[in-house]
């Protein structure tokens, strides 16, 4: 299959590039290739490498959106929109890919969510994320939406991604114990989003591993699977609370997922977070 990737320098899109390259033939587009924003670009890009898949990994980040509205609705809203409509035109398939923030989190201790809850998001990344499902639905009937949470593996510099090895090299990290959610290996992730097109029904999908925990508890169990005492876990995480972090984007406090589509078509659950992690710690 010819498979045409965008933002693949991000963290999901440079391990999907890679993945994906084993077995077919992929056109990895970095930022610096083509900028999502510009129509032109995208139609131009797009009708050239003749994809039969388009998958939308780029992004604008959750605090820049509030910062940058004009911007957060160019990339996480029109970008997809663009690339949506270039696949269309071509009879080739898209997957956007979409995040927990479309919901507002509370109460804490609620149902995890699933597609027929309705997105209420509580901050301008959310908005212009669900705007982007909206749009690329909309412009393709051919394509899949796959919310996913708290991603972590290796190559990026976020909390999730690092703690382990910082606390293992005897670092002080901060970790905040007030929201909480889903998280997903990116391993997991690609796996999963293959296994749903491979079924080829569309639709939104919640892809995600099973469990839910706080950025504390996570940090707790990369020391733990790290073979680092307690006490010791103890010394170097700071517990941090999000309600006193005054960052300039809310967060929603309570995200877990759950996925009835996968049900639906008969994919077996995503294994525990732990089970996921201690595999991302191993390697
Ligand atoms: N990571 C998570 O925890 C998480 C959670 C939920 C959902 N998701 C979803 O998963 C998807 C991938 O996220 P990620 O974590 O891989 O993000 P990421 O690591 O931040 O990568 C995003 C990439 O998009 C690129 N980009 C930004 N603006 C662009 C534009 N206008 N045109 C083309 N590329 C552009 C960025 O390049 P520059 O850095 O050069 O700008 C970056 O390489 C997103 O849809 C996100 O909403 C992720």
């Amino acid at each position: 299959m010819k498979i045409l990737i965008t933002g693949a320098a991000g963290l999901v899109g440079s391990h999907l590039a890679q993945r994906l390259a084993r077995e077919n033939e992929v056109v990895a587009l970095t930022h610096g290739d083509l900028d999502i924003t510009d129509e032109a670009a995208v139609r131009r890009r797009v009708a050239q490498a003749i994809p039969e898949l388009v998958v939308n990994c780029a992004v604008f980040q959750v605090d820049e959106c509030e910062q940058t509205p004009a911007k957060a609705r160019a990339v996480n809203t029109d970008g997809p929109r663009h690339l949506a409509e270039a696949a269309s035109d071509l009879g080739a398939t898209i997957i956007q890919f979409s995040t927990q923030y479309a919901f507002p989190g509370e109460p804490v201790g609620r149902a995890p969510y699933t597609i027929q809850d309705e997105p209420r998001p509580v901050n301008l990344y959310g908005k212009t994320k669900v705007d982007g499902e909206q749009a690329v639905r909309h412009a393709c009937a051919r394509s899949y939406v796959i919310r996913t949470s708290w991603v972590f593996g290796s190559g990026k510099s976020t909390f999730l991604c690092t703690v382990a090895d910082d606390l293992c090299a005897g670092k002080r990290v901060r970790a905040i114990d007030d929201i909480w959610s889903s998280t997903t290996y990116v391993e997991d992730l690609i796996d999963r989003t293959m296994e749903i097109h491979a079924k080829g029904r569309y639709g939104v999908y919640h892809v995600v591993n099973a469990g839910v925990c706080s950025y504390y508890e996570f940090a707790l169990e990369a020391g733990h699977l790290r073979g680092i005492a307690r006490d010791e876990v103890d010394r170097l995480v700071e517990v941090i609370h999000e309600r006193d972090m005054q960052r300039p984007a809310a967060r929603p406090r309570y995200t877990p997922m759950r996925c009835l589509l996968t049900e639906e078509i008969g994919l077996p659950p995503m294994r525990r977070w732990h089970d996921a992690l201690a595999e991302y710690v191993r390697e």
